[in-house]
C-alpha cells in the first residue's frame, strides 16, 4: 500500500508509559495503519524523524477554549505546544446551553460576551464544525451555565423546577454529544448551590453516560471537605471523576497536597477518579474581593472599568489610588487577575503523582493571560521532567496522553498504535521548553517541530497548516 505519510526512524513514546524505541509510522487518511520496518514502503510524503521523538498529539483536559476554537480556530496557543485535542467547559462554565442577554454573570465572562454563548449544544457543536479548529474539540456542560439558563439569581440554592430545568438541558447536551458535566463551586455564583443540587445533576450524566469534572468549592482551608465533597458527588451518580488543578491554595495550607494525595488514592481504590494540574505556582481567574490577599503578588490582567490597568499590582493600584487592596479590587470588578498563592512543593507533588494528568487551565481571551495558555505542555516535558527529573519522559507523556483519553472517553486517541487516530507530535527533547514567561505570556514554545491532527499535516515549523480537528461527540453519540 501507499501511506500518505510515512515518518521515519522516530523515537516513538507511545502513550502507554512504555519505554521509547526507533521505528517507522505509516499514516493513510486519518489513521496510523502500520508500525514497524518500513524502509521499502512507499508514501505520499516522508518525514525523516531521526533524533526527534513522535508522540501522541497532546490532550489538554482543562482549557476554556469554548469561543477560541470557533474565533481563532488556527488555536495557536494550542497547537504550537503539540496538543491536538483540548477538552473545553470546565469549572463550571461552558458555552452552552444558555441563553444571555446584557451583562455576563462571573466567571462566565472570562469565556466572552453574551453573544459568545449557545442555546443549544448542537448550535455550540455547528459552530465549531464551521469554524474548522486545528485542534479537536469535547465539550463539558458547565453547572454555572445551566443556573445561568434557569435562574434569575445566583445567590440561593435552585429549586425543585429549577433542578428539573437544569436536568433536562444537560441531558439534551449530552444526548447530542457532551461528554459531561463541569462545576466551579468555589466561584460566588455557584457557591450558593447545594450538595444535592449537584448531586442531581451528576446523577443525569451516570444516566446517560460521561464524565464529573470539578473545581471544588474549596482549596484552601477546607479543601478536605471539599475533596470529600467532589467523591460523594461523583459516586452518587456513578461516574468517574477529575478534580481540577488540585492545588493547596494560600500560605495557610501550603503542605497540604501530601493529605490531599493520600485522600485522592483513597478515594481511587472506590471509584475513578483523577486530578489535573498546571505546572505553575499561581493560578489565574477573575477578580473577587475573597480572592484579596497580602500575603502573595496579586497581578491585575484585565479590568472592565479600568483596562489601563491590566499588568499592574493589586498592590500597587491600590497605592496609586490610596485605597486598601480589597477597596480597588471592587472598583476594578470586573476584572481578572494572577495570583502567586501556590507552593512550589505542593505543585510538584500533584504534577508528578501516577493519577494526575496535564491540563492547562489557560485563558485565550486574556489581554495578559497566565502564562500556562502558550506554556504548559512543553514545560512539563522540559522543565519538570528533563530539567528536573521529576518524572520520566514516557510517564511525562502518558499524563498528557493516554490516562487523558482512557479518562474522558476519547476512543482511539491518546496512543501510538495501529488503528489509532493519527493525532501526532514531533518534538526535539534537548529543546523542547515553554517560551512564555508572566513577562512575556503569548509566546510559543521551542522544540514542537511537527504536529499531525486526524492524519493532516497541523504545524511545521511553527506555521499553521491544514485546520482539522473535529468535534468529538461522545461515546455512543451518532451525528
Ligand atoms: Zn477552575
Ligand atoms: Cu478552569
Amino acid at each position: 500500500m501507499t501511506y500518505d505519510i510515512l515518518i521515519r526512524r522516530a523515537s516513538i513514546v507511545d502513550g502507554t508509559g512504555a519505554e521509547p524505541y526507533i521505528t517507522d509510522v505509516g499514516v493513510y487518511d486519518d489513521r496510523i495503519v502500520a508500525i514497524g520496518e518500513l524502509s521499502t514502503a512507499s508514501s505520499r510524503q516522508v518525514i525523516e524523524a531521526e533524533g526527534r521523538y513522535l508522540a501522541p498529539g497532546f490532550i489538554d483536559v482543562h482549557t476554556h477554549d469554548d469561543n477560541s476554537s470557533i474565533h481563532q480556530p488556527t488555536m495557536l496557543p494550542k497547537i504550537t505546544q503539540g496538543i491536538t485535542t483540548v477538552i473545553v467547559g470546565n469549572c463550571g462554565i461552558s458555552a452552552s446551553p444558555v441563553k444571555l442577554a446584557g451583562e455576563v454573570p462571573d466567571p462566565m465572562n472570562l469565556l466572552g460576551e453574551s453573544d459568545d454563548f449557545f442555546a443549544t449544544f448542537e448550535a455550540f457543536a455547528d459552530a465549531v464544525e464551521t469554524a474548522q479548529p486545528a485542534v479537536n474539540v469535547a465539550a463539558l456542560i458547565g453547572h454555572t451555565t445551566l443556573r445561568a439558563g434557569a435562574m434569575n439569581r445566583f445567590d440561593r440554592p435552585a429549586t425543585e423546577a429549577e433542578i428539573d430545568t437544569m436536568r433536562e438541558s444537560l441531558r439534551q447536551a449530552l444526548r447530542a454529544g457532551a461528554i459531561g458535566l463541569s462545576t466551579g463551586l468555589a466561584y460566588t455564583n455557584a457557591r450558593q448551590a447545594t450538595a444535592n443540587e449537584v448531586k442531581a445533576l451528576v446523577k443525569v450524566v451516570g444516566e446517560e453516560g460521561g464524565i464529573y469534572t470539578t473545581h471544588m468549592r474549596n482549596e484552601r482551608e477546607t479543601l478536605f471537605e471539599a475533596m470529600d465533597e467532589a467523591f460523594e458527588t461523583a459516586a452518587h451518580g456513578n461516574v468517574p471523576l477529575v478534580i481540577s488543578h488540585l492545588k493547596c491554595a494560600d500560605v495557610e495550607n501550603w503542605g497540604k497536597s501530601e493529605h490531599a494525595i493520600e485522600k485522592l488514592e483513597q478515594a481511587a481504590a472506590r471509584q475513578p477518579c483523577n486530578c489535573d494540574c498546571y505546572p505553575y505556582s499561581a493560578c489565574s481567574t477573575t477578580l473577587d474581593l475573597w480572592r484579596v490577599s497580602d500575603q502573595f503578588d496579586i497581578l491585575v490582567t484585565w479590568s472592565k472599568p479600568h483596562p489601563d490597568m491590566g499588568r499592574k499590582l493589586l498592590k500597587d493600584i491600590a497605592a496609586e489610588w490610596e485605597v486598601d487592596m480589597t477597596e480597588a479590587a471592587r472598583r476594578l470588578m470586573p476584572a481578572g487577575a494572577i495570583y502567586h498563592n501556590m507552593d512550589e512543593a505542593d505543585v510538584r507533588r500533584v504534577l508528578a503523582h501516577p493519577l494526575t494528568m496535564i491540563g492547562s487551565d489557560g485563558l485565550p481571551s486574556d489581554p495578559n493571560p497566565h502564562p500556562r495558555l502558550w506554556g504548559s505542555f512543553p514545560r512539563v516535558i522540559g522543565h519538570y521532567c528533563r530539567d528536573e527529573g521529576l518524572f520520566a519522559l514516557p510517564e511525562a507523556i502518558r499524563k498528557m496522553t493516554s490516562m487523558s483519553a482512557a479518562r474522558f472517553g476519547l476512543t482511539d486517541r491518546g496512543v501510538i498504535r495501529e488503528g489509532a487516530f493519527a493525532d501526532l507530535t514531533l518534538f526535539d527533547y534537548d529543546s523542547v521548553l515553554d517560551g512564555a514567561s508572566f513577562v512575556e505570556p503569548a509566546t510559543p514554545a521551542i522544540g514542537i517541530e511537527w504536529v499531525m491532527v486526524n492524519g493532516r499535516v497541523a504545524l511545521t515549523a511553527g506555521e499553521v497548516q491544514q485546520r482539522s480537528g473535529r468535534l468529538l461527540k461522545r461515546e455512543g453519540v451518532i451525528d
